[in-house]
């Protein structure tokens, strides 16, 4: 599954063009299964606080971080949210998009997903 977080629709359009099962965070949703978080970032390198308080809940499923930014905010704020989701939750930061991204950007993160998050319930089972 992916979870994800859109505030101006980029995010949105990259989970578009992912072939997977998605549901649009909220700060009281509550996941039962693994999943592959995507998110944008917000004020100079930070976790949207949504994004944040859902994670607080859910962060023990969560296998990895596709984050959004845009580079005009500078190096050390670009993507800031998903450098610190990886950090926090110790979990691989699988791609950072420049906005909108590309077609070898939703390649990368749907062979995450289909490696690493959607087969994770059948290979914990064993
Ligand atoms: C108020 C505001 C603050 C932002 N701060 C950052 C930032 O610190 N670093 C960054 O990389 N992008 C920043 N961005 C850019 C967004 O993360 C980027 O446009 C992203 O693609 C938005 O995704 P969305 O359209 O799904 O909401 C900011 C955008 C806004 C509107």
């Amino acid at each position: 599954m992916i979870v994800y977080a859109s505030r101006t629709g980029n995010v949105r359009y990259i989970v578009s063009k992912l072939q997977a099962e998605s549901i649009e965070l909220t700060e009281t949703l509550k996941v039962d299964k693994p999943y592959l978080l995507l998110t944008y970032t917000d004020r100079l390198g930070e976790v949207p606080a949504k994004v944040a308080q859902f994670l607080q809940a859910n962060g023990q499923l969560c296998k990895g971080v596709v984050v959004s930014g845009n580079s005009n905010f500078g190096h050390s704020f670009f993507g800031g949210a998903g450098d610190k989701i990886a950090k926090a939750y110790q979990i691989p930061l699988v791609r950072k998009l420049e906005l909108r991204g590309f077609q070898a950007d939703y390649d990368a993160i749907q062979q995450f997903y289909e490696t690493r998050v959607k087969n994770e319930n059948l290979l914990t089972i064993k």
